[in-house]
């Protein structure tokens, strides 16, 4: 009966047109002349325009540590990390770039760490140290920059599963910790956890992302709206990761196989690890789309729950989501904490069918769509344009960035002795 009349709300959705729906907490949806406006906690930030408001100035580095990666394996323009190569490319052309150094707000390095994919495409980050430090050690000594702050004024796109710690397993992530020359740096990374030795948060260190999902892919296989959603909750993807983790518990931490083994036989749940080709066209048939952590707590299901208008259901404890001080997750998502999987059907059949449409109406709104992706070339409001928001709030650069002429902060010999190895 539940399910019936969240389906019956969810088809109505999405053939409502008027989207004037005010919630209690000030937060609300204003038809504008063509776009609808989301202001609020977080969303009145979305459609801040950085130009003006920060001037970015980008090192000219070797095509090793860039252009000549992609040239060698292009599949790096469309996997899930290709963030670093599309910020890259949107801010050589962008407004906020400048060519004096001497005029700059931040610094910016062009290092593609995670363009070092195996023969299936899987980015392998063993050498990224490596090659980020050779980097650093080439700014450095080439230009003046870098000894005024030890990067307090840089910043690095390090999208890897853990950000800047460059392993793919939790643990090993984490006695790795942030690459030491990094400790400075900005980070603009898709990891987010909060607490995490992955994530720097004291002073805003880093800047949570979207993974990549390619634009032009998702928005050729959208279905008419109106599209009736038919499917309660979606999945497609592993439950578990045999290869990687035999015993079985450490991939996505157990809770992928809890939403398998609780829910394979259950009616409202759609779920599979075989992706099929239809795959984007399910998302936009479904209310809820699963979004469970799988070795790091993000994943492009996020980008595509949001392009398809599908509810994410966000299983990732402490999870720290793409641009959270923009993008009101609340009002959008539904969370449920990793242990709460066994009640996921009962959870997601108790939210009130107004609360439904609600969510599908923030979902619908075109500001959200477009800061969660990265077109080419990029357009105002876009996740890139995001990242020069964050970037541009967390100036005029406080006490601590510059040091005194002379002093040094960082260590360079710290870290494992196969890190030290020049690139
Ligand atoms: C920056 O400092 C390092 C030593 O910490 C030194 O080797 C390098 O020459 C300095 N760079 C410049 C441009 O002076
Ligand atoms: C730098 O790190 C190395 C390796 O962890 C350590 O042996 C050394 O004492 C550190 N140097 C300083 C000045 O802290």
């Amino acid at each position: 009966m539940k399910m019936r009349s969240v389906l019956a709300i969810a088809i109505l959705a999405t053939t409502t047109a008027a989207v004037l729906f005010l919630g209690s907490e000030a937060q609300e949806v204003k038809k504008d002349h063509h776009t609808y406006r989301i202001s609020g906690s977080a969303g009145d930030v979305l459609e801040d325009d950085p130009v003006g408001r920060l001037k970015v100035y980008v090192y000219d580095l070797p095509a090793k540590y860039n252009t000549k990666l992609v040239e060698d394996d292009p599949r790096c323009l469309t996997h899930m990390f290709a963030t670093e190569v599309f910020v890259h490319r949107s801010l050589l052309s962008s407004a906020v770039r400048t060519l004096d150094p001497e005029e700059a707000d931040w610094f910016y390095a062009p290092v593609y760490t995670t363009c070092d994919l195996t023969a299936s495409g899987h980015p392998m980050p063993f050498d990224s140290p490596r090659m980020m430090r050779a980097a650093i050690r080439l700014i450095s000594w080439r230009w003046p920059y870098w000894n005024r702050t030890e990067g307090a004024d840089h910043f690095f796109v390090t999208p890897h599963d853990f950000g800047a710690c460059f392993h793919f397993k939790e643990a090993k992530a984490v006695a790795r910790g942030i690459l030491p020359v990094l400790r400075r740096a900005t980070l603009v990374q898709t990891f987010g956890q909060s607490g995490h030795a992955c994530m720097k948060e004291e002073g805003g260190g880093s800047i949570t992302v979207p993974p990549y999902a390619p634009p032009g892919r998702m928005e050729a296989r959208l279905l008419p709206p109106g599209t009736p959603r038919s499917v309660f909750a979606y999945f497609r993807g592993l439950f578990y990761d045999a290869g990687n983790d035999p015993g079985g518990g450490y991939y996505a931490r157990g809770a992928r196989a809890a939403v398998w083994e609780n829910f394979r036989s259950s009616p409202l749940f759609d779920i599979s690890a075989e992706r099929p080709a239809t795959y984007y066209e399910d998302m936009q048939r479904a209310v809820f789309c699963l979004c469970p952590l799988g070795w790091a707590p993000w994943s492009p299901r996020l980008v595509e729950a949001v392009v398809f208008g599908c509810i994410p259901v966000v299983i990732a404890d402490g999870i720290v989501l793409p641009f959270a001080d923009a993008i009101p997750w609340a009002e959008i998502g539904v969370f449920v904490a990793e242990e709460d999987v066994p009640r996921l059907d009962t959870i997601l059949t108790s939210i009130p069918p107004e609360e439904v449409l609600r969510k599908q109406r923030f979902l619908a709104s075109p500001a959200v769509k477009r800061a969660v992706q990265f077109p080419q070339p990029s357009q105002p409001g876009d996740a890139f344009h995001q990242i020069l928001n964050g970037l541009a709030r967390k100036l005029p650069h406080g006490e601590g960035v510059f040091l005194s002429p002379g002093q040094t902060v960082l260590n360079w010999t710290d870290g494992p002795p196969g890190d030290l190895k020049p690139w």
